[in-house]
């Protein structure tokens, strides 16, 4: 039986509870002999900076760096708001992305049959939905320089990010893409502003040129960033694989988790580039919800999110497709079985804590195993 290292980072607020409740489903895998683990903790987010004064500290970076999965949790909140900015929570996230080269984020958006009145939209356009947003995660705007604040000496000062992207970076989250769409629907959306950005003009560019040389069979289309916004609301069940850069991406990204429900039902994946060496790639997995600080501690999380993602991490990490099947089949279930918990409530009469969501789902695995 395999052995794989994990790194659980559960982070602030709710990532906390939610942590718990995917050690549940790890403990699963391990003992119905599916793989093993050696699980590791650290501290991440503003829990680190209470403790040693940063984001994330060198050593737990060292083990992230030396694991095979980061299992993340949320980091953020009111608490750490007046911190510097160098230290604030999502520094160590970025740190994260960056420093293992994790520069493609998956993030499916799947909406449940049982859900599909959890969404604000009707029905109709959400019943049935499959996505897959594909997200630039270690360049553009939130990692171009300059990035600064400079005082104009005349009573105004000037904020400046910039946004940037080199051909090599556009093109290998291109092929991630495009790869996907050949195991799914076989259609990319390629997504920037090249109608105002020079690093949009490029990005269209390189992906069109990548898709003639290489990926001819699959489908390619390209949508302005903000006409894709739109065309999600109005009807997404046109999309496949969506492609796009870091920013369009987080907005596009948080647009695409209410056709689903929730926020807190989508998962994702974070990946870096396949070591040839090896064969293996650096990644981390983490909810697309944030830490929640307002209804952190209370039980109220849904758990579903960070189970996922654990079952990404088997799928794409581990090549545990079977597994990844088995606990994405347990989340269906239990939803199929009225189970909700405060965020996909809809007309359920009842509501059910993180804890008890975690273990009903554990149960449901535990059954068909
Ligand atoms: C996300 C989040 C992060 C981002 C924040 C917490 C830095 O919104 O993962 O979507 O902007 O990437
Ligand atoms: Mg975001």
């Amino acid at each position: 039986m395999a052995t794989y290292k994990l790194f659980f980072l559960p982070g602030d607020g709710i990532g906390q509870e939610v942590m718990k409740e995917v050690e549940k489903i790890a403990a699963w895998t391990q003992s119905v002999g599916i793989c093993s683990f050696e699980i590791e903790r650290g501290l991440v987010g503003g829990s680190a900076y209470d403790a040693h004064g940063k984001a994330i500290s060198d050593s737990d970076m060292e083990l992230a760096m030396a694991s095979d999965a980061v299992i993340f949790g949320a980091v953020g909140g009111p608490k750490w708001d007046s911190v510097p900015y160098d230290v604030r929570p999502e520094a160590g996230l970025l740190r994260l992305r960056k420093d293992l080269g994790l520069f493609a984020n998956l993030r499916p958006a799947i909406c449940y049959p049982a859900l599909a009145d959890a969404s604000s939209l009707k029905r109709e356009i959400v019943e049935g939905l499959d996505i897959m947003i594909v997200r630039e995660l270690t360049g553009g705007v939130y990692f171009g320089e300059p990035k600064q604040i400079i005082d104009l000496g005349n009573g105004q000062k000037r904020g400046i990010d910039t946004q940037v992207y080199d051909t090599y970076e556009i093109e290998r989250i291109g092929r991630v893409a495009f790869e996907l769409a050949r195991k799914r629907g076989n259609k990319v959306t390629s997504s920037e502003k090249r109608n105002v950005m020079k690093s949009g003009v490029l990005w269209n560019e390189v992906i069109t040129a990548l898709h003639k040389r290489e990926f001819a069979d699959v489908q390619l289309e390209h949508q302005l960033a903000d006409a894709l916004g739109m065309q999600l609301v109005r009807w997404p069940k046109q999309f496949d694989v969506i492609v796009t850069d870091n920013l369009f991406g987080d907005m596009l990204s948080d647009v695409a988790s209410m056709l689903t429900g929730s926020l807190g039902m989508l998962p994702s994946a974070s990946l870096g580039e396949v070591d040839p060496k090896t064969g293996k790639r650096k990644s981390m997995y983490e909810p697309v919800h944030g830490s929640a600080p307002d209804i952190a501690g209370k039980g109220l999380a849904n758990p579903i999110a960070m189970i996922a993602s654990f079952a990404m991490a088997l799928r794409y990490s581990f090549g545990l497709g079977d597994a990844a099947d088995r606990i994405e089949k347990a989340i269906a279930d239990v939803l199929d079985q009225g189970l909700r918990t405060a965020d996909i409530k809809g007309d359920a009469k009842e509501t059910i804590s993180t804890t008890q969501m975690g273990d009903a789902i554990l149960a449901q695995l535990q059954k068909g195993a």
